[in-house]
């Protein structure tokens, strides 16, 4: 077999094969196609597109590039959730107690990454003493035991997609849906998932800035994960606005022990139960959404979700009176209020702006190696559709430094404040199955 041939294939609108793809994915891993053949062959396969069965085999390809995690050892369906990204995104840290405590288990492996704020490792390290380096025996027994655990990534997962998206990112094919649905997919499925449930953001904020893109993505790995036996569904969620009112590494574990006693922020909340209800139900603890949604519910009134966050910290080696008196987190030095410069609506909060702001503050990292102040960052007091009145506080910021001119220019302007409030506004757009 020879690349160039498959190359001309794929251009001139043909299928490949499964075993073309695995020819394909082999000798890129390994080195032996080099970077200017898979490039032209990104671009071929952007403009002429995949078959479902081309995506599924290119996804297992990936999959099967390098360490695939065994979950065997764990009881149970392991549902795993992902999140297309976004800024203020903290439903990992509220569904991983929220659904152990009803049953599902919960074997997480998540990364720290680069972006507005850390990632949920990062989060979960503003907690003194919080383990994010597990052993596998370790990691599997907590989770049979208490049925929720999460480590750090480690291994070498899907090499193929981590030197395929590295390429596509300097060839203009980044954006081609089935590429973004396999390389997503192709993690999930080296991860040991069994059953997955994703949230595809769309909005301003969001990877696909238009529903229609976010729908075809969904339905793109809907059917790549159906296709290689993991039951997927898809949740098509709002990224017009941050979500919750948090952003920041700290100040996001607060949001979620707030949001697991009840007291969180409305869209937050919502999103977690939609979100965990369908991992519940595929993980077989309930017989319909609702009953799901009912158990989610029951757990957070009953203090069980609570209880759970607290047992998942401490047998992680957290500090867990952390969840009683959030004061024992790194708090940061100043506390500056931004205020409305005129009165009206809340239209949009351009949710990228917000994200910007917290890591201007040093939330996030801005190379692999850089620093996260985990105190910093900004809650927002009002959201779209509020009310405000001139001088009311928009959004207040956490910083350790004390002028932050530029961070609040970049506040108010990702704000637009309207007289009038037309704005038509829904969390959720879409559930695929
Ligand atoms: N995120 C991914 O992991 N892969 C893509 O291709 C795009 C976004
Ligand atoms: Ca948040």
């Amino acid at each position: 077999m020879r690349m160039v041939d498959l190359i001309a294939k794929k251009r001139d609108g043909k299928g490949l094969t499964k075993d073309e793809i695995d020819f394909m994915i082999d000798g890129y891993t390994n080195e032996e196609i080099p970077d200017y053949q898979m490039s032209a062959m990104a671009m071929a396969l952007y403009f002429q597109g995949m078959t479902t069965e081309e995506r599924v085999n290119l996804t297992m390809a990936m999959v099967e590039s390098g360490d695939q995690v065994d979950l065997s050892d764990i009881q149970g369906i392991k549902v795993d959730k992902h999140s297309t990204g976004g800024v203020g995104d903290t439903t990992t840290l509220i569904l991983a107690p929220l659904v152990a405590s009803v049953g599902v288990p919960v074997a997480k492996m998540s990364g720290r990454g680069l972006g507005h704020t850390g990632g949920t490792i990062d989060k979960l390290e503003s907690i003194k003493g919080f383990q994010v380096e597990l052993t596998a025996e370790k990691f599997n027994q907590l989770v049979n035991q208490q049925k929720v655990a999460v480590v750090g990534q480690s291994g070498n997962l899907t090499p193929a997609d981590k030197k395929l998206y590295g390429l596509r990112d300097v060839t203009a094919t980044v954006n081609s849906i089935p590429l973004i649905a396999s390389s997503i997919m192709s993690k999930k499925i080296a991860s040991g998932a069994d059953a997955i449930v994703l949230d595809v953001k769309t909005g301003s904020g969001a990877f696909m800035k238009n529903l229609d893109d976010a729908k075809q993505l969904a339905k793109a790995m809907v059917d790549i994960g159906n296709g290689a036996g993991r039951e997927t569904i898809a949740v098509i969620s709002d990224m017009n606005q941050p979500l919750g009112h948090a952003v920041g590494n700290a100040l996001e574990i607060k949001e979620a022990i707030d949001t697991l006693q009840g007291n969180g922020p409305e869209d937050l909340y919502e999103l977690c139960l939609t979100l965990g209800s369908q991992m519940v139900y595929l993980a077989k603890q309930a017989d319909s959404i609702e009953e799901a949604r009912a158990k989610l519910e029951d757990a957070v009134a009953s203090g069980k979700a609570l209880e759970k966050f607290k047992t998942f910290v401490s047998s992680q080696g957290g500090d867990a009176s952390v969840v009683d008196a959030p004061s024992k987190l790194p708090q940061a030095k100043y506390v500056i209020d931004i205020k409305a410069t005129h009165a009206g609506f809340v239209k949009e909060i351009v949710a990228d702006e917000i994200g910007i702001a917290a890591s201007m503050l040093g939330a996030g990292r801005l190379t692999k190696d850089s620093q996260i102040d985990l105190a910093v960052g900004v809650v927002l007091q009002k959201k779209i559709g509020d009310q405000v009145s001139e001088g009311e506080t928009l959004v207040k910021v956490y910083s350790n430094q004390e002028n932050i001119k530029e961070v609040e220019e970049k506040i108010i302007e990702a704000y637009s404040i309207k007289a009038e409030n037309t704005t038509q506004h829904s969390l959720i757009y879409d559930i695929i199955h």
